[in-house]
C-alpha cells in the first residue's frame, strides 16, 4: 500500500501525525509525497476555527473526484473526525475510514477492515504507546498529556479531545530516551494544558511530578534545548519560571495565551483569570527569567467585546512587549458554549480590529528582534531552505532565522549565529567560531553548483 498524509492543525496534530505514519509503515505501507502516487490519502484535522474545516472539505471533495476515477481509500482523522460535523462530512464525501484523536491506535483495524472503518472511542493504550523517534531531525516533539480539563467558552478542543490524561512520567522519559538515541537536540513537551501536568480531572496524580519538576526531570536528561507549549494562565506556577530559570537546558521562550486583555472579555471566554492575575505571571516570568522570549494568542472579536475591551488587549500588549503573537478572528464553533449563547460581531469589525491589532504586533517584534542585532544567538539550523546556498532555523527563542552556508557548516546542526540584521519576522546572521568570528561562506554560486552535481553524484 502507498499512503500519503496531509496534515492540518497544531503541533500535537504533527505528533499525531508522525505516530499514525510510523503505524502505517510498521503494517507495511509506503509513505510516499503526493496524492497521485497514493492508494490510501489520510487526512489530519483541526476544528478549532472555520477555516482549517473549510480547507478539509474542498481537500475531501477533491478527493472524491479522484476517487470516481481510480481505486482509492479516504480516511480522516483528529479533531474534526470527532465531531457531528466532520461525520457528515465524511459521508457526504465518502470517506472510508475516520479516526478520532483517541483512536489512532486503530489505524491497523482500520486497514485489516479493507475501506471501510470508523474509530471514535478514547482508547488508553494510546498514552502508553511509543511512536519511533524521527529519524536525522534535530527536533522531536512529545507528548505529556491528552486533552484538556478547561472549558473555555470559544474552545471546540475539550470536545474533540476529551478530559485531561497526562502520560506517565516513565513513559515520557523512555520516549524522550529514544529521542536522544535518535540525535534530537530540541525537544518539545506538548499538551493543551502543560502547567496542569499531572493533575487530572482536579486531582493530582500519585508518582507524577508537577509539571515544574517534570521540566527539571526532563533538564537532567542531556537533551540540549527544551521548549513546551501551550501554557494556560489559570494553571500557571511560579515554580515553572523558577524551574525554568534553574535548568540550563529549558529555553527562556514562554507561549502564554492570553486571549482578551479585558477581564470582562475573560469572564465570559471562562478562563478564569483576570487580567491583573495574567500580568502577574508575566511579572514572575520576567522576575525570575530577565531575558525571556514571550509569545501569546489573542482572539479578537469574542462576542460582545466592546471598543473598549479592545482597547485594553491593545494596552495589555503594550505592558507585556510580547515579541510574537498568534492572533485570531474569533471563529463560532458549533458545539462550544459561546456558539449557542452569544451572537457573533459583524465580519467587518472583526476585522478591523484584527487589522489594528497586527500593526501593534508587527511594531513590537520589529522592536523586540531589533534587540538581537549585535548578539550571537543558538540557532537549531534544519539543514534546508527555501533559497539555496541558505539556511534556515530558530534560535532559542523560537525567532526564525536565516544564515548563508559556510565552510564547516553546511547542513544541519546547532551553532552560534551573530545576528546582523532583523525584521519583524526574521533574523539574519552569519554562522561564527567559538571566539565569535564569523565561518568563511560558501559563495553562493558555487553552493548553486554543488546543488546541481550531487544528484548527478548520487546516480
Ligand atoms: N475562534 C478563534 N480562535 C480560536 N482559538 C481557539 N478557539 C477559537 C475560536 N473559536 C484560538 C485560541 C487558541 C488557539 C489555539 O486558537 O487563541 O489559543
Ligand atoms: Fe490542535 Fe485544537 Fe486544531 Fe485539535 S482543534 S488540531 S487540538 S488546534
Amino acid at each position: 500500500m502507498k499512503a500519503h498524509m496531509i496534515t492540518y492543525g497544531c503541533q500535537m496534530n504533527e505528533y499525531d501525525s508522525h505516530l499514525v505514519q510510523s503505524q502505517l509503515v510498521s503494517f507495511g505501507a509506503d509513505l510516499v509525497d503526493s496524492i497521485d502516487e497514493a492508494d490510501f490519502v489520510l487526512v489530519n484535522t483541526c476544528a478549532v476555527r472555520g477555516k482549517p474545516v473549510d480547507k478539509v472539505r474542498s481537500l475531501l471533495g477533491q478527493l472524491r473526484k479522484v476517487k470516481s476515477q481510480r481505486p482509492l481509500v479516504v480516511g480522516m482523522m483528529g479533531c474534526l473526525a470527532q465531531l457531528e460535523e466532520g461525520q457528515q462530512m465524511a459521508r457526504k464525501f465518502e470517506v472510508d475510514v475516520l479516526l478520532g484523536p483517541g483512536s489512532l491506535l486503530d489505524i491497523g483495524t482500520a486497514l485489516e477492515s479493507n475501506g471501510r472503518f470508523w474509530g471514535l472511542q478514547f482508547k488508553d493504550e494510546l498514552h502508553e504507546h511509543i511512536p519511533p523517534s524521527p529519524q536525522g531531525k534535530l527536533q522531536a516533539h512529545l507528548t505529556i498529556m491528552r486533552g484538556c480539563d478547561h472549558h473555555c467558552t470559544y474552545c471546540i478542543v475539550p470536545t474533540t479531545r476529551g478530559p485531561q490524561v497526562s502520560r506517565s512520567p516513565d513513559d515520557i522519559l523512555r520516549e524522550l530516551d529514544l529521542q536522544l538515541a535518535a540525535g534530537v537536540q530540541e525537544v518539545t513537551l506538548l499538551g493543551q494544558n502543560v502547567n496542569a501536568y499531572g493533575v487530572d480531572g482536579g486531582a493530582r496524580l500519585a508518582g507524577y511530578p508537577s509539571f515544574a519538576d517534570l521540566l527539571r526531570m526532563v533538564g537532567r536528561s542531556g537533551v540540549k534545548r527544551i521548549k513546551f507549549t501551550t501554557s494556560h494562565p489559570m494553571n500557571f506556577t511560579e515554580d515553572v519560571a523558577a524551574a525554568m530559570a534553574e535548568t540550563p537546558a529549558v529555553c527562556d521562550f514562554v507561549h502564554l495565551p492570553v486571549q482578551s486583555g479585558s477581564s470582562r472579555v475573560l469572564r465570559r471566554m471562562a478562563r478564569e483569570y483576570s487580567r491583573e492575575t495574567y500580568l502577574g505571571h508575566i511579572a514572575a516570568i520576567k522576575k525570575h527569567l530577565p531575558n525571556v522570549v514571550l509569545a501569546t494568542d489573542i482572539i479578537v472579536g469574542f462576542p460582545g467585546e466592546t471598543e473598549e475591551d479592545f482597547q485594553e488587549t491593545l494596552s495589555l500588549y503594550d505592558e507585556v512587549g510580547y515579541d510574537s503573537a498568534y492572533m485570531f478572528i474569533y471563529s463560532p464553533r458549533p458545539g462550544t458554549p459561546s456558539y449557542k449563547h452569544f451572537e457573533d460581531l459583524p465580519r467587518e469589525l472583526k476585522t478591523e480590529r484584527l487589522q489594528r491589532l497586527i500593526v501593534k504586533q508587527k511594531e513590537w517584534s520589529k522592536l523586540r528582534n531589533a534587540t538581537k542585532v549585535g548578539t550571537v544567538q543558538e540557532v537549531l539550523l534544519r539543514g534546508d531552505a527555501h533559497s539555496e546556498g541558505f539556511l534556515e532555523g530558530h534560535t532559542r527563542g523560537n525567532h526564525p532565522t536565516v544564515v548563508p552556508k559556510a565552510f564547516g557548516a553546511e547542513g544541519a546542526g546547532v551553532y552560534p549565529v551573530l545576528i546582523g540584521h532583523s525584521t519583524p519576522h526574521m533574523l539574519y546572521g552569519q554562522i561564527v567560531d567559538a571566539d565569535g568570528q564569523p565561518l568563511p561562506e560558501i559563495p553562493r554560486l558555487e553552493a548553486q553548483a554543488a546543488a546541481l552535481i550531487s544528484p548527478l553524484q548520487m546516480a
